[in-house]
């Protein structure tokens, strides 16, 4: 099995055969049944995320010069940090993404929507990934975290390279090029937190107004600034796939519901956030497999997903089954995913608008598309459609209310 690269049927394999198994390559305990990852995620004592954010192909001494020179570094503070710092930050960045701001971001990103969906070439094949999926979470990032005067192209291009670099199969060249970027980015994040007012509405002025040490700051914002829009763009690629390939289900999205439901089974069979890491504090036994302290966990949250245990015939695209959110991919407990709620309602804003004005639009080819292989990062990387006849009216097919609570969309 590649890690990289993971099949359903690899994942189901691990689940029957090995659910905590040592990987040789990589030195990780692979977890894979869904009691296990959420016991892990639910025990920050015996799993500590102090590995969260580590290089999974470990980084070259020259290469670590490249970062270094340019100040970079990750102490704890998010995603990775164990310690009792953790609390405060959290509570800090989830000022800026409480459910009434996020709630209000809904027209924004609409119009966002739309004004892409405008740029569109009618009657043509598009790709939906660089046409709507790739800035538009960045840009909604950005303004809910007050931060102004961002060069977009350039955000994605050091976070691209970033996820690249750190969770990775890559080579020492490889390494290299994608050093700079990153660096560039750190540095970037470091002057303007040193520029930020404290007094100003903005992320970096709140982290100086709570007196956040410059170089947490700026590792609190490399992660924050990837982690929240990378990702949210992965998902919408995968949720233009996984709904399109559904009979009749494209042109539903509009009802009430259908679009938010779809969004989670997304979630549930095809996260994009495919595995995450915790490190064990002392002995621990998991699904009886023995696993000595400071030993690496790789959780399969996309394995926990369909685990039949949970949820039943985990392959089907069924998003009308009543425990979809019960699915693991924002993780579990004290870490749980600030932008949860941001990036669902991005999905299914973004699907609806979408499927209103083009109800037509299908999938240019049947095949699989190429595949973003990170160790912890899995979408589509294209969303190749034919777009159809454009339309302004919603609501033309009454009725799925009902197809939705007897538990029938998409069930085909
Ligand atoms: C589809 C989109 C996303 C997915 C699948 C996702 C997934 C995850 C996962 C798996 C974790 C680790 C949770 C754990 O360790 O238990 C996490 C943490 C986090 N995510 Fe997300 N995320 C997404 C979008 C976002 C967005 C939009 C933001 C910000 C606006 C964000 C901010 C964070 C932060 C700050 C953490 C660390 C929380 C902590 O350690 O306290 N994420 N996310």
């Amino acid at each position: 099995m590649d890690l990289f690269q993971p099949e359903p049927a690899d994942l189901r394999s691990l689940r029957e055969n090995a659910p905590v198994h040592r990987d040789e390559r990589t030195g990780m305990w692979l977890v894979s049944r869904y009691d296990d990852v959420r016991a892990v995620l639910a025990d920050p004592r015996r799993f500590h995320p102090d590995n969260a954010l580590t290089a999974v192909t470990p980084i070259p001494g020259p290469v670590l010069r490249v970062l270094a020179r340019a100040g970079f570094s990750l102490p704890p503070t998010l995603a990775n940090n164990g310690t009792g710092t953790h609390a405060d930050l959290r509570r800090l960045v989830s000022r800026f993404l409480t459910p009434a701001r996020v709630a209000a971001m809904g027209p924004r990103i609409a119009e966002l929507t739309a004004e892409r969906l405008d740029r569109l070439d009618l009657g043509r094949r598009a790709d939906l990934h660089p046409a709507l999926a790739r800035d538009l979470p960045a840009i909604v990032l950005l303004e809910v975290m007050g931060i102004r005067d961002v060069d977009v192209e350039a955000l994605k291009a050091w976070s691209t390279a970033s996820l690249e670099l750190f969770w990775g199969d890559v080579t020492p060249e490889r390494q290299h090029e994608l050093a700079r970027p990153a660096a560039a980015f750190h540095q970037w994040l470091t002057s303007r937190i040193k520029a930020a007012d404290p007094e100003g509405d903005d992320l970096f002025g709140a982290l100086r107004a709570q007196g956040v040490p410059i170089r947490d700051a700026a590792g609190l914002c490399y992660f924050l600034l990837i982690a929240g829009q990378e990702t949210t763009t992965q998902l919408l690629c995968a949720a233009f796939h996984a709904v399109l390939r559904q009979d009749g289900l494209w042109p539903r999205l509009d009802e009430p519901g259908v679009a938010g439901a779809c969004v989670e089974e997304v979630l549930r069979r095809d996260p994009p956030v495919s595995t995450w890491r915790r490190i064990t504090a002392e002995p621990v036994t998991l699904s009886e497999v023995a696993i000595p302290a400071g030993e690496p966990l790789l959780l399969m949250l996309a394995g926990s997903g369909s685990d039949p245990d949970v949820f039943g015939e985990p392959e089907r695209f069924c998003p009308a089954r009543p425990n979809a959110r019960k699915h693991l991919a924002f993780g579990f407990g004290r870490h749980f995913c600030l932008g949860a709620g941001l990036a669902r309602l991005e999905a299914e804003v973004v699907l609806r608008e979408t499927a209103r004005r083009f109800p037509d639009l299908r999938l240019a080819s049947a095949g699989p598309p190429p595949m973003l292989g990170l160790l912890s990062f899995r979408a589509p990387l294209s969303v190749e459609v034919e777009l159809g006849d454009q339309h302004h009216l919603a609501g033309r097919r009454p009725g799925l209310q009902q197809f939705v609570s007897a538990g029938r969309v998409g069930q085909r």
